[in-house]
């Protein structure tokens, strides 16, 4: 009987479908979906194919967690499920503004979570998996604004003034997504106007600080966003040993496309590029403007880098 048993076939590997065992949690513009799309070139990693926005959005959350399983593609053991939200990195963002307190170009970021953190995303996320690795991908942040400004610039739709309109505007109004970039990065006296969203989420320094409350250091893995576009095998490799894998990803994986300007993602069945929403040309911005936010964001580099021990180089 026993050796019949030890005779009997082994079951093939079954698909299952897991939780995440590692989260890519931001920031938006910097190239999540990119990273996501490189990762998946690993035979070892499967991803969740949209935004699940589970940690971030309470409705979400009060599904469960079978709820979010359900959400992830089938997985073998030993393979790696990749979720994308951005959101996850910056939410909640109102209470971050209320805690900004601007100093002509100092800003005081005060960390007392315990009273503004209702929606508690780095908290759901360990009592989901205290060792789920952390993937955040950053960017130079002055570009990082425009990029964001350009996809909220392209997404306002040419019927944009009847909305204006229909939320209470006057006729005269122009709605955000019209005004030029410089007309809201800087307030009318000339100050860096940190309530606009592109420039607030480029604080990155204030949004990690509430991670590395809950996560250590070693848990997150920064990801260099502009050298992602530059070349993407040595970021790969990082990530790879990060998240203990084999290396796979290599040269083979990419070409350059230069009408897109962009490398574009081979494995041995299709070439791919991302769609033309990734990659999209920014609107010129007065180098004044440029140079006056570069400067504004220097301390804020640094605090980052302080937070993450790595000087990222990002221009001043
Ligand atoms: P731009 O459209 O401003 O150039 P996200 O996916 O987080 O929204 O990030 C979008 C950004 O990903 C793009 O911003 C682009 O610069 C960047 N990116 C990085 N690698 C890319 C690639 N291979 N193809 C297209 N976009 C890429």
């Amino acid at each position: 009987m026993a050796l019949r048993k030890r005779l009997k076939p082994a079951r093939p590997p079954r698909p299952a479908r897991r939780l995440p065992q590692a989260l890519i949690i931001g920031v938006r513009k910097c190239g999540t979906r990119a990273l996501l799309e490189m990762l998946y070139l690993h035979p070892m990693v499967q991803k969740a194919s949209g935004e699940v926005h589970f940690f971030d959005r309470d409705e979400n959350y009060a599904l469960g967690l079978d709820w979010y399983r359900s959400k992830m593609p089938p997985s073998f053991r030993g393979q790696i499920t990749i979720e994308k939200s951005p959101s996850y990195f910056v939410t909640p963002e109102v209470d971050i503004y209320r805690h900004v307190i601007s100093i002509n170009y100092l800003i005081i970021v005060e960390s007392n979570l315990e009273d503004v953190n209702e929606n508690k995303v780095p908290e759901r996320v360990r009592a989901m998996n205290s060792s789920v690795r952390l993937l955040l991908i950053v960017r130079e942040p002055v570009t990082r604004a425009i990029s964001d400004y350009t996809q909220l610039r392209s997404r306002a739709t040419p019927s944009a003034p009847a909305h204006a309109l229909s939320s209470g505007h006057t006729p005269h109004q122009v709605p955000d997504s019209a005004k030029p970039f410089e007309h809201l990065a800087i307030s009318p006296d000339g100050s860096i106007n940190v309530a606009y969203r592109p420039i607030a989420i480029s604080l990155y320094h204030a949004y990690l600080l509430r991670w590395l409350e809950v996560f250590p250091r070693e848990q997150i893995l920064v990801v260099n966003g502009d050298q992602l576009i530059e070349d993407p095998v040595p970021q790969l490799r990082r990530i790879e040993k990060f998240l203990g894998l084999e290396h796979k990803i290599g040269r083979k994986n990419f070409y350059f496309n230069e009408t897109k300007g962009f490398y574009c993602l081979r494995n041995d069945t299709t070439d791919k590029c991302l769609r033309e929403t990734k990659g999209r040309k920014h609107p010129r911005v007065d180098p004044a403007v440029v140079t006056k936010l570069r400067k504004f964001f220097i301390q804020h580099n640094q605090r980052f880098y302080d937070l993450v021990g790595e000087d990222l180089g990002w221009p001043e």
